[in-house]
Order: structure tokens, then sequence, then C-alpha cells
């Protein structure tokens, strides 16, 4: 996600500590992962600003070769792109047409294209392709009306929807900055004849301890002695005040011990963000990113996933939906043994890449063949810009923020929710599904989230199991239909976490061979499927039986009031997806308490948890 930093000091005594303090906070927030770079300053002169796509380096040295005058007022950003590929003119600050607002933004203002084209009839036109340029030539106009900028961004903060903490500085008042804050995170940093704001605390905890936090729909106004927090009806509203005890390093891991673990817990978030502004107020599918022309979609007899390690798990759990969904054969097939097979693809395929980076070699090298084929190429990925979303047809973004832990988590529930996303517009498309059945599987996927926090609320349960567990050398996963490749993922997770050798295995192949490993003590994970379906579910109950026979050691995820589970396992051994959750939803949430528990046995064997052996956050080579 973007860093966002602020500083405010005394317009009498404008120095480079603006830009030092800013330029610091943006180098705390790094961690959060980013593109481009960029810091606005005012106070001695007129508004002054400079941004560079790629490493903070290369603004720090842009600013070595342009020094900026010495402030009273900067803000700073790092961008994480979600509109608008990595570059200079898209990087943040962006600056009103009148060259008297520098704005900078973490979020998605998803009304951009209407408020843009209002700016067009006034003759405002936007220079770059993102989003929050917008707000800066809405305050703009706002300001010439004579409005100061906190009025001016109550009024805008009532046109913007979707999420959003902007922070804005008007070069003609330097003694003052105004920010907003919708479902984005901002603080305020409390100092001595200083004041700061941030995303998070770790853009200004190098200067002060002392933090207030703003509620939902706020708009705060922060000059070097003073901070006035209103709601955005303007009324006065609290703001709570809280001390830093975090660490320098805890603070970049937003007070999580590992980012593995940070990002576990971000995962309801990452869903939300995927499925964020893809229907509309009736419910109904929008994928604009989607450009594939339609005729194209509906001729399509074949959808080729190409993937590695999660990714492909993730698409493998998609291909029971999509089929089932739209009627069209999915095939999963590993990206670095896909180009190598001579695989049948033609126009009449399409080929969904999925991949976090967008950067993995054995991905992109599919598609390019793919693409030679003559077949479509439509990306799932996490990264805007990156390689394998250039050179796809179409690019279906994941929104789950950077993934910094080398283990994937809350990548591969955002890519099985962006893949369903593309299942059921292509059902709509195909008239496979009929609308209210679209926008009842759509509802479902938006309880996700919720679902997911319920299943994290038994964390501890999970971390105390594995840490009793933690002297384990083999493990074995059973999961029957969409739970098959979760288990796949469970054990990829124990394996390039704590180093253990894990299995997968489909729970009906278990009699043909596998049984033979099942031994006293041998731990075995089984996903369950819900007794809604009552086959499915009778048939793992009774690999159950089985293993638990043979003197397994069962631990079990299964659905809530499942009573049949209990017969077999220790109930201090079974984790429970929330009641009701759709068979192909289960995914979603059974696949935590394997995440969990990989990661709590990695530290109890004391390993690395965000950068495990021999392992690389994007494989680059083939
Ligand atoms: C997942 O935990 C691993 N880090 C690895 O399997 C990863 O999913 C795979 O290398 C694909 O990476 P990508 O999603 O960036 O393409």
């Amino acid at each position: 996600m973007c860093g966002i930093v602020g500083y405010i000091g005394k317009p009498e005594s404008p120095s480079d500590k603006a830009r030092d303090v800013v330029l610091e906070g943006l180098a705390r927030l790094e961690y959060r992962g980013y593109d481009s770079a960029g810091i606005a300053v005012a106070g001695s002169q007129p508004l002054a600003w400079l941004k560079r796509e790629g490493r903070l380096d290369n603004l720090k040295a842009a600013i070595e070769a342009e020094p900026l005058p010495p402030a009273s007022a900067a803000i700073g950003h790092t961008r994480w792109a979600t509109h608008g590929a990595p570059s200079d003119t898209n990087s943040h600050p962006h600056i009103s047409h009148d060259e008297r607002v520098a704005v900078v933004h973490n979020g998605i203002i998803e009304n951009h294209a209407a408020l843009a084209a209002e700016l067009a009839e006034r003759g405002i036109e936007r220079v770059s392709e993102t989003d929050t340029e917008i707000a800066a030539h809405l305050l703009a106009i706002e300001l010439e009306k004579g409005a100061d900028l906190l009025d001016a961004m109550r009024t805008i903060a009532g046109k913007l929807e979707g999420s959003f903490a902007l922070v804005a500085l008007d070069s003609q008042h330097p003694e003052r900055l105004v920010a907003a804050r919708r479902n984005s995170p901002l603080v305020v940093g409390l100092g001595e004849g200083e004041n700061y704001l941030g995303s998070d605390v770790a853009a200004f905890v190098g200067e002060t301890k002392r933090a207030l936090e703003l509620g939902q729909d706020t708009i705060v106004e922060v000059t070097a002695d003073s901070v006035n927090v209103i709601d955005f009806d303007g009324n006065p509203t609290q703001a709570k005040e809280f001390s830093v005890d975090w660490d320098l390093s805890a603070v970049a891991k937003g007070g999580y011990e590992t980012f593995m673990d940070k990002e576990i817990h971000e995962q309801p978030m990452a869903v939300r963000e995927t499925l964020r502004a893809r229907t509309t107020e009736q419910g109904n599918l929008q994928l604009d990113e989607l450009r594939i022309p339609e005729s194209i979609l509906r001729s399509i007899d074949k959808i080729i996933v190409v993937a590695c390690g999660t990714a492909a798990y993730a698409g493998h759990v998609a291909k029971y939906a999509i089929e089932h969904w739209c009627r069209i054969p999915v095939e999963i097939e590993l990206a670095h043994e896909f180009r190598y097979r001579d695989p049948v693809v033609n126009e009449k395929t399409l080929v969904v890449a999925i991949s976090q980076s967008g950067e993995t070699m054995d991905t992109l090298m599919a598609i390019r063949h793919a693409r030679e084929q003559g077949s479509k190429v439509l990306a799932i990925v996490n990264t805007q810009g990156s390689t394998i979303a250039r050179e796809s047809d179409a690019v279906l973004y994941t929104h789950a923020g950077p993934e910094i832990a080398v283990a994937s988590t809350k990548a591969f529930i955002s890519q099985i929710a962006a893949a369903y996303l593309l299942g059921l517009y292509l059902a709509e498309l195909r008239g496979n599904k009929y609308v209210d059945e679209i926008a009842g599987y759509l509802d479902e996927l938006g309880k996700m989230p919720g679902r997911i926090e319920q299943v994290l609320e038994q964390e501890e349960q999970i971390r105390e199991l594995a840490r009793s567990m933690a002297d384990i050398d083999s493990v074995i996963f059973l999961g029957r239909h969409v739970g098959y490749p979760v288990a796949l993922e469970g054990a990829l997770k124990l394996k390039e976490l704590a180093y253990v050798h894990a299995e997968g295995f489909a729970a009906g192949e278990l009699k043909h061979g596998p049984i033979a490993l099942i031994e006293e003590d041998l731990p075995v994970f089984v996903i369950v499927p819900t007794p809604r379906r009552p086959l499915l579910h009778a048939k793992v109950i009774s690999n159950l039986q089985e293993v638990r026979s043979r003197g397994a050691k069962l631990i079990v995820i299964a659905e809530e009031g499942d009573e049949d589970v209990l017969k077999y396992a220790d109930p201090s051994q079974v984790f429970w997806a929330p009641r009701t959750t759709p068979t192909l939803m289960m995914p979603l949430v059974t696949v935590i308490p394997l995440q969990i528990f990989a990661c709590e046995v990695a530290k109890a064997k004391g390993y690395d948890v965000d950068k495990p052996r021999n392992l690389a956050k994007s494989v680059t080579v083939e």
C-alpha cells in the first residue's frame, strides 16, 4: 500500500528539516513496497516538488541535482500503483492545474473517471493516469472560490467515492496541512513546535512516539502547534491519542512479529479490496480492466491456468468454481511444464496467468508461448505494471497490497477471489448463470472477509498446537474437491517455512498407495467438506476413520457443528470454518489454520519466517 509522510513546522522558520523528516519517513515506509516516490515542499518559496519512478534513491538523486528550498511544510509519498503504471508522471505528489496545491493519497478513488469528465468540461485535463490527481484539481477549484483548505477538503470529501487517505498542502498557506481519511489508514504524530502525518506510525516514529488515531470519515487540520479534527459534516470530533510502544522493526510490521504474521491478518482486507469497486450498486459485476472483446470470451472452449507454486494452487481451487459456473474445461498447468509439452492451445483457448509478483519467469515464458499460439492471455497479478501484466491481453489485479513475506498468504486468497470474479463474469457473459444467481455468489464472496476474521480468532489454539508439534519431520495433508488444492497449499507452506517434508494428496487417492505411509503418530491434516455435501462429507469421514485406525495424529479443518469429525479427532485438534460457508468458498477459510500452523512451527524451530532458506519472493529465472 502507498506510504504517506507529512511535516508541518513554523512558517517563520523554514528549513531543510521539513525535507529531511519526510525523506526519512519515506525510508521507514519502504517495507510497504512501492514503485515510485515523491515530495512537495512550501514555505520560503512557492510550491516545489520532485517525484521519480523507482527506488527512493532515485528521488534523493533528483533532489541532489535540483535542491528543494527551505520549507515549513512538506508532504511525501511512496506509491504502490493501483491506477496507472509506475512512472515519474504518475508518481505522487500530484499538483493542481494552477500549481497551488499538492496532494498525496493512499487508496482508490472509485469515481475518478466521472470527476475527470467534469474537470475536462472546465478545461482541466489530467496530466497523469491516476485517480489521485483529481483531488488536487478539485481542491484548487474550491480555493479559487475563496474557501480555505479545510473547507475545500470537506467539500471534495463529499464528492469522492472509495477509499482515501488524502494529505494536501496549499502553497499560499504553508503554515498548515489538511488531510481526510475514509477506509485508508492515517495517523497524526504530535511533536514539540511541529507535527506530522503518516499512513502509519513508521512515518514519524523517529521524531515522536505520541500519535493521534483518526476515525473513519474525518478531516484533520494540522499546524506546528495545533490539531483540529472534524467529521465530513464539519462537526468537531475526537481523535484518540496513543503512545507508540513498538521498536522500529516492529513498526515496519505494523506491530506484528513478522511480515508473515501481518499478512496473514491482512487477508480479510486483501479480499475486501480485491472485491471492492467490482460490482455496481445493483450488484452486477464490473471488471473494467478486462479488455478482451466479449465476442472472444464467448467463443473460448477451454481455459488453461498457468502459474507456479501457491499461485497454481489458487488456480486449482478456481478450476472447480469456473467449471461449475461456466461449463468450460479448466486445465491447471505448472507454467514450467506447459511450455515444453507442446500443449494444445489456440485462439479458442483463454490462458489465465496467476502471479503475485507478475515477474515469475516460468509464467512469463508460458504466456509468451500461449500468445504465439494465438490464444488470449488474462493475467491475475498483484503488482501493477509488472512484466506479466504488461505482456497480457488483459489484467485482473488483486488488491492485496505488497506481499513482503516470501511465503504467499494474502495473495493466495486474493487470487482465488479474483479468479472467482472472472468465473462469474464469464458465466454472466456466456449466459450460464442469471444475474440474480451471480448476485448471490457475489454476496457470498462479500461475506468471506468476515468469515476469515472468524477463523483468525482461533489463532492462539492453532499456534499452541504447532508449538507442541514443532519436532515433526513428516506430515500428510488430505483434501477432496476444493479441499484438495488446499491440502497441496498446506503442505507447501510447511515445506517452505519449517523445512518439514509434507505432502498433500487427494483424499480419495489414499487407498491407491499413500495409505502405506500412515503409521502411529504420523500427523495427518484433513480438510473436511461441509456435511451439507453428504456424499463428499461421508467419503472424507471414512478417510478420517482409515487413518485414525492406523494410529495417525489427526488435525482436522471442518465446518462448525460437524459432530462426525469429533468421533475421530481430539477437539483440541479440530479447527472450525464458519457454518454456512458455501463449498466453493471454503478454501478462503480452510487454508488459514494451515498458514498459521506452518508459520508457528517455523518460529518454534527458530527459522526466519519472512525469508526462508533457499527461497526468493519472485523467481525471475527459469
Ligand atoms: C508461495 O508461498 C511461494 N513463495 C511460491 O510458490 C510462489 O507462489 C511462486 O513462486 C509463484 O510466485 P508468483 O505468484 O509471484 O508468480
